[in-house]
C-alpha cells in the first residue's frame, strides 16, 4: 500500500501524538475511572492525592466550568461521571501531575464508596426491562404478511453476533497546549476534529473560537476515534484551562480496551419466505442492539443496519425494526461499516437456513435474487448503475467458481478429517452519511510563489490513504507532479465545521471540495495567461505536465515562472471551495428517501478448511471482483480491500469479547483477544477490478473504498459451516459469531 506516507512509516519517523515534543511544564494525565458497571457514588475523596509530590490538579465533575456533558446525538453522556456511574472504565476524575507515573501513582489515591446496583450486559434483558436508548425504528415496504402467505416456505430463527475491538495501533490520546486570552489548541487523534472542539468548548464553556484542533494523522481509527477520541482531547484542554498549563493523555493499551467502546454485538430474529425456486418473496428481522451505556453513535449505526438488511438483493415485501438497548456497558460505537455488516449477516443467515430447507447451495438463492438495475431498495432508493450481476458473473467466471466446487468436493471425498467449504459473498453498500447534512467538506488550497502547493480540508488520514487520493486530485487538476504538493493538518481554523472523515466518504468529500478549489485557481490563472499572451480565449489555455500551452501549442512559460508571474500581476492563488452531496435525503416521518450518492458493489468467493480433530480453520483462498469505479490509487485501493478483509474475518471468525455478568471486560488483553495475524490472513488473496464502472458521484469517477470490502468476510463464516457441515450435518445447530476455533470443535462434536 504505497502512499505519502510509507517511507515515513518504514523509517520510524511519522509522528503520532505520543511523539510530538511536549511543551515546558506539560502536565500528564491519569484516569480514574469506575470499578463497577452500575450504581451510586456515595463517597469520594482525594484529599491524599493533593500530597503526593508533582500533582496539579484533581478534578471531578464539580470542577467543571462549562457543561458537564459530551453526548453527541443524544445528550447523555458526561465527561466526568456525577454521582452515578453506567460501566466499568467510565472516568470519575482526572489526576494531572509532572509525570505519567506520579499521575497513576496518584489516581490510586482516591477514596471512593458506591451504592452497587445489579449490572445489565444483554440486550434482550435490557429491552424487557425497558431499558432503551431511544424508541424502536421500523422499516417497511410492501407487505410482509402478504408475502409470507405467498411463500412455499418459511422459516425463521435467531442469531447472535460478537462485537469487536478496533485495535487501532495509536491508543486514544491528545495534547492541549494553552495561548493568550485563554485560547487553546488541541492536538488530537480524533476523525472528528469538529467534534473534538465542540466538546472541549461546551465543558470549558468557552465559544468554539477559542478552540483549535490539530490533526496530523492517527494510527488506525477504524471508526473507534468518529466519537470516542473526544473525551480524552477534551479532558486535557480540561486541565490547561484549569492550570494554565500544557497538558498531555495518552491511553495505556489497558486502559484503552477497558474504556472505550466496541463494535455493537447484535442479537436478532428473523424470518424469510421463499418460493420454491428460491424467490426470495418476504423477510422480517428484528435487531436488539447492545448499545451499552450511552447512545454515542447507536442509533445512526442501528439506522444503516436497516439500510443494510437485504444486502445486495431485491426482496419485495421487508419489514425490519431496529432496537437500540441500553446495557452497563461502554458505549459501543463506529465501527468499519457502521451496523452494515450485522445487518448483512443476518441476511446471509437467512438465506444460508432457507437453502438447508430448500435442499439447494446457499449460492443460489443468493445469485436468483441479485439487485438489478432500477430495483426498488426498501427504504425507497431506486438500485442505479448496479452492478451486482456484473461483479458476481466475473468472480464466478475470473476464478473458476465450477472447478472450485469441484475440487473441493473431491477434497472432501478423499479426506474424513479435514473438510473444505466454500461460500459466495456478494455485497452492496451504500455511500454518503446517512444523516444527510455530514454530507458536506471544505478545501484550502494554497499556491505558493514557488509553485508548490498546500492543501488542507476536512479529511483526516488514519492510514486510508486520503491525502494521497487528494494530492493525485490536486496535482492532476493543475497538472503538475505529485512532490510539487502538500497534505497540511487538519485543522479547525484552516477549514471548519468539518464532518468526521466516516462512512468511507473522506475521500469523496473532501477530494470533490478540493477539485473545486483547484478549478478556481485555474480559471483565473487561464484567464493570466491568455491577457499575458494577448490572447483572448483563456479556454484555449492548458497546463500540462508543469508547461503552459495556448490552442495546443507551447507557450514557453513553465508552472514555476508563470506562478510567480501570476503573483506580481496579483492574481488569487489561494482558494477555499465548498462541496455538499447532491439529491441526497431521507425522510425520517415515513423512512424513505435517496439517502445515498450511489452503492459499492462487488463479489467475493472465499474457501476455507476446517481440521476436523482441532477445530482449527483457515481460510485458503479469497478471491474478489470488487466495484472501485475509475480507481485513484490501485494500489491504496487494494490495501484498503485485503486491510478490510482480514478485519472482516476477524470480526466472525477470530476476535470474541468477553464480559463477565458484573460487566467486566475478561479478554482485556493481546493475550486473551485474538485478532488476525500474517498467520491467520488468507493463504491466497486476488482482487480484480471491475472494469468500466462509472461513477458522476466521486472525484474523478473513483468510489468510496473503506468500508464495503469489510463485508466480504461475512463469506469467511459461512465457508467454515459448509466445511463443518461436511463432516456433521447437524454442526451449525446455532448462528453465533464469532466461530471462533473453539466454537468450531464444539460445534462438530455437538457438545454445547
Ligand atoms: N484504513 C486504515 N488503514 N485505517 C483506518 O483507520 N478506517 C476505515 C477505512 N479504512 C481505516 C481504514 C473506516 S471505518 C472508514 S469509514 C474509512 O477508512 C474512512 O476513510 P475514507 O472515508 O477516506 O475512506
Ligand atoms: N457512517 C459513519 N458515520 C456516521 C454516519 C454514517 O452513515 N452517520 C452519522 N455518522
Ligand atoms: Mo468509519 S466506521 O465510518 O469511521
Amino acid at each position: 500500500m504505497k502512499n505519502a506516507d510509507v517511507i515515513n512509516h518504514v523509517k520510524g519517523t511519522s509522528l503520532f501524538i505520543d511523539d510530538f515534543p511536549a511543551p515546558e511544564g506539560v502536565l500528564h494525565i491519569a484516569v480514574f475511572d469506575s470499578k463497577i458497571a452500575c450504581g451510586k457514588i456515595t463517597k469520594l475523596n482525594y484529599d491524599k492525592v493533593l500530597s503526593v509530590p508533582g500533582v496539579a490538579a484533581v478534578i471531578t465533575a464539580k470542577d467543571i466550568p462549562g457543561e458537564n456533558q459530551i453526548g453527541n446525538i443524544v445528550s447523555d453522556e458526561t465527561i466526568l461521571a456525577d454521582g452515578e456511574v453506567e460501566y466499568i472504565g467510565e472516568p470519575i476524575a482526572i489526576v494531572a501531575a509532572d509525570t505519567v507515573e506520579n499521575a497513576k501513582a496518584a489516581a490510586n489515591l482516591i477514596e471512593i464508596e458506591f451504592d452497587e446496583l445489579p449490572a445489565v450486559t444483554d440486550p434482550r434483558e435490557a429491552y424487557e426491562k425497558g431499558n432503551l436508548i431511544a424508541p424502536p425504528q421500523t422499516f417497511s415496504d410492501g407487505d410482509v404478511e402478504k408475502g409470507f402467505a405467498e411463500s412455499d416456505v418459511v422459516i425463521d430463527g435467531r442469531v447472535d453476533i460478537g462485537g469487536q475491538e478496533h485495535l487501532y495501533l495509536e491508543t486514544q490520546g491528545a495534547m492541549a497546549v494553552p495561548s493568550e486570552d485563554g485560547k487553546i489548541k488541541i492536538y488530537s487523534s480524533t476523525q472528528s476534529p469538529t467534534a473534538v472542539q465542540r466538546a472541549a468548548a461546551k465543558v470549558l464553556g468557552v465559544p468554539m473560537h477559542k478552540i483549535e484542533t490539530d490533526v496530523l494523522r492517527l494510527g488506525g481509527g477504524f471508526g473507534g476515534k468518529e466519537d470516542q477520541a473526544t473525551p480524552w482531547a477534551v479532558m486535557t484542554a480540561l486541565v490547561s484551562r484549569l492550570t494554565g498549563k500544557p497538558a498531555k493523555l495518552i491511553l495505556s493499551r489497558q486502559d484503552d480496551l477497558r474504556m472505550t467502546g466496541k463494535r455493537h454485538p447484535y442479537s436478532a430474529d428473523y424470518k424469510i419466505g421463499l418460493s420454491r425456486d428460491g424467490e426470495i418473496l418476504a423477510y422480517e428481522a428484528t435487531y436488539y442492539q447492545n448499545a451499552g451505556a450511552c447512545a454515542d453513535l447507536s442509533t445512526a449505526i442501528l439506522e444503516r443496519t436497516l439500510f443494510h438488511a437485504t444486502n445486495s438483493y431485491f426482496i419485495p415485501n421487508v419489514k425490519t425494526t431496529g432496537i437500540s438497548c441500553k446495557t452497563n456497558l461502554p458505549p459501543n460505537t463506529a465501527f468499519r461499516g457502521f451496523g452494515g455488516p450485522q445487518g448483512m449477516f443476518v441476511m446471509e443467515t437467512a438465506i444460508y437456513k432457507a437453502a438447508e430447507k430448500l435442499g439447494v447451495p446457499a449460492y443460489e438463492i443468493q445469485k436468483k435474487n441479485l439487485l438489478k438495475e432500477n430495483d426498488s431498495l426498501y427504504y425507497g432508493q431506486k438500485a442505479e448503475r448496479v452492478q451486482a450481476e456484473r461483479c458476481w458473473n466475473e468472480a464466478a467466471e475470473e476464478f473458476n467458481l465450477q472447478e472450485k466446487f469441484a475440487a473441493v468436493k473431491e477434497f472432501n471425498e478423499k479426506n474424513n478429517l479435514r473438510k473444505k467449504g466454500v461460500a459466495l459473498m456478494p455485497i452492496c453498500f451504500g455511500i454518503s452519511f446517512t444523516s444527510s447534512f455530514l454530507n458536506q467538506a471544505s478545501a484550502l488550497v494554497h499556491v505558493y510563489t514557488d509553485g508548490s502547493v498546500g492543501v488542507s480540508t476536512a479529511a483526516v488520514e488514519m492510514g486510508q490513504g486520503v491525502n494521497e487520493k487528494i494530492r493525485s486530485v490536486v496535482s492532476q487538476t493543475f497538472s503538475i507532479s505529485q512532490e510539487k504538493v502538500k497534505m497540511e493538518t487538519t485543522n479547525t481554523t484552516r477549514v471548519a465545521n468539518t464532518s468526521p472523515t466516516a462512512a468511507s466518504s473522506g475521500a469523496d468529500l473532501n477530494g470533490n471540495a478540493a477539485l473545486l478549489a483547484c478549478n478556481n485557481i485555474l480559471n483565473r490563472l487561464k484567464k493570466f495567461a491568455a491577457e499575458s499572451l494577448k490572447e483572448d480565449d483563456p479556454a484555449k489555455v492548458e497546463i500540462k505536465n508543469e508547461k503552459i500551452f495556448y490552442d495546443g501549442k507551447e507557450t514557453g512559460m513553465n508552472w514555476e515562472s508563470f506562478i510567480n508571474d501570476a503573483y506580481f500581476n496579483r492574481i488569487n492563488l489561494a482558494s477555499h471551495a465548498f462541496y455538499a452531496t447532491p439529491e441526497v435525503y431521507f425522510d425520517r416521518t415515513i423512512n424513505k428517501g435517496r439517502p445515498f450518492a450511489y452503492h459499492v458493489y462487488g463479489t467475493a468467493i472465499i474457501t476455507a478448511e476446517v481440521d476436523i480433530l482441532r477445530g482449527v480453520c483457515e481460510i485458503e483462498s479469497v478471491d474478489v471482483v470488487h466495484d472501485f469505479g475509475k480507481s485513484i490509487n490501485r494500489q491504496v485501493d487494494l490495501g484498503q480491500v485485503e486491510g478490510a478483509v482480514v478485519q472482516g474475518i476477524g470480526w466472525l471468525t477470530m476476535e470474541e469479547l468477553v464480559q463477565n455478568d458484573e460487566g467486566k471486560l475478561l479478554s482485556n488483553s493481546l493475550s486473551t483477544y485474538k485478532i488476525p495475524d500474517i498467520f491467520s490472513a488468507p493463504k491466497e488473496m486476488n482482487v480484480k477490478f471491475l472494469e468500466d464502472s462509472e461513477n458522476p458521484f466521486g472525484p474523478l469517477n473513483s468510489k468510496a473504498i473503506g468500508e464495503p470490502p469489510f463485508m466480504y468476510g461475512i463469506g469467511a463464516y459461512f465457508a467454515i459451516m459448509n466445511a463443518m457441515k461436511e463432516y456433521n450435518p447437524n454442526a451449525d445447530k446455532e448462528i453465533r459469531a464469532p466461530l471462533t476455533h473453539e466454537r468450531v470443535l464444539m460445534s462438530l462434536k455437538n457438545l454445547k
